[in-house]
C-alpha cells in the first residue's frame, strides 16, 4: 500500500514539470491576413542593420516608423504606413515597432514564418516579427486594382465635368 503511495507521489513529482510546461505553451500565432486595408503578407524577413557594411541601415529604410508599447497591432501599422505618404511596404518588428518604406532592402533575406514569433503587444493572437525579424506586408494587387478603378472614375468624372 505505502509502496503504491510513494510511487504515485514520485510519479506526480516527475510529471508536474511536464504538466506546467504544457500549460505554458501558447497557441500558435496566426499571420494577420485580412487584405481590406490594401496590404498583403509578404513574408518574414531579416533585419539588416547588423550585416557588415550596412552601417546600421534598416531593412525598411528611408520611410517612417513608430513604436507603440502595449498597443501595436498589424492593422494599426498598416494604417500608419498609408496615413500620409502611402508606403509600399509595412513591417512589424519586435512586437511593438512599425516600419514603413517604399522598398525592402535586397540584403534582407526571407526566413521561415516561424522566425517571426513575437505576438503583437496590442493583439497577442497575431505575429509582429521578432528580434531583428520583420513581418513584412506589401500593397497588394487588390489595392492596385482599387487605385486603378478610383483613377478611372476620377478621369471619367473630369471628362463629365468638361462636357458639362
Ligand atoms: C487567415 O488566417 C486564419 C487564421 O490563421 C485562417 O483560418 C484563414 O484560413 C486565413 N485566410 C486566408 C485567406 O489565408
Ligand atoms: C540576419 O540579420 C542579423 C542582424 O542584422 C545579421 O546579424 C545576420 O547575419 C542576418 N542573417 C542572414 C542570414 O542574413
Ligand atoms: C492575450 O490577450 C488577452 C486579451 O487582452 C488576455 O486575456 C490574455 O491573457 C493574453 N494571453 C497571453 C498569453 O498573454
Amino acid at each position: 500500500m505505502w509502496l503504491r503511495r510513494i510511487l504515485t507521489l514520485l510519479l506526480s513529482i516527475l510529471l508536474l514539470p511536464c504538466l506546467v510546461a504544457a500549460d505554458e505553451t501558447t497557441p500558435a500565432l496566426s499571420i494577420y491576413n485580412k487584405t481590406d486595408d490594401g496590404y498583403v503578407y509578404y513574408g518574414c524577413y531579416n533585419e539588416t542593420m547588423d550585416l557588415p557594411g550596412t552601417i546600421g541601415t534598416r531593412a525598411l529604410n528611408g520611410g517612417t516608423n513608430q513604436v507603440l508599447e502595449e498597443k501595436m497591432t498589424v492593422p494599426i501599422c498598416h494604417k500608419f504606413c498609408r496615413s500620409n505618404t502611402v508606403y509600399k511596404f509595412a513591417g512589424l518588428e519586435y512586437a511593438r515597432e512599425c516600419w514603413c518604406a517604399q522598398s525592402l532592402s535586397t540584403l534582407s533575406l526571407p526566413f521561415h514564418d516561424s522566425a517571426c514569433s513575437l505576438p503583437c503587444e496590442g493583439d497577442n493572437t497575431t505575429a509582429c516579427g521578432g528580434y531583428l525579424k520583420i513581418s513584412v506586408y506589401t500593397l497588394g494587387a487588390s489595392s492596385t486594382r482599387a487605385a486603378w478603378s478610383a483613377g478611372l472614375s476620377a478621369v471619367g468624372f473630369s471628362m463629365l465635368v468638361n462636357l458639362l
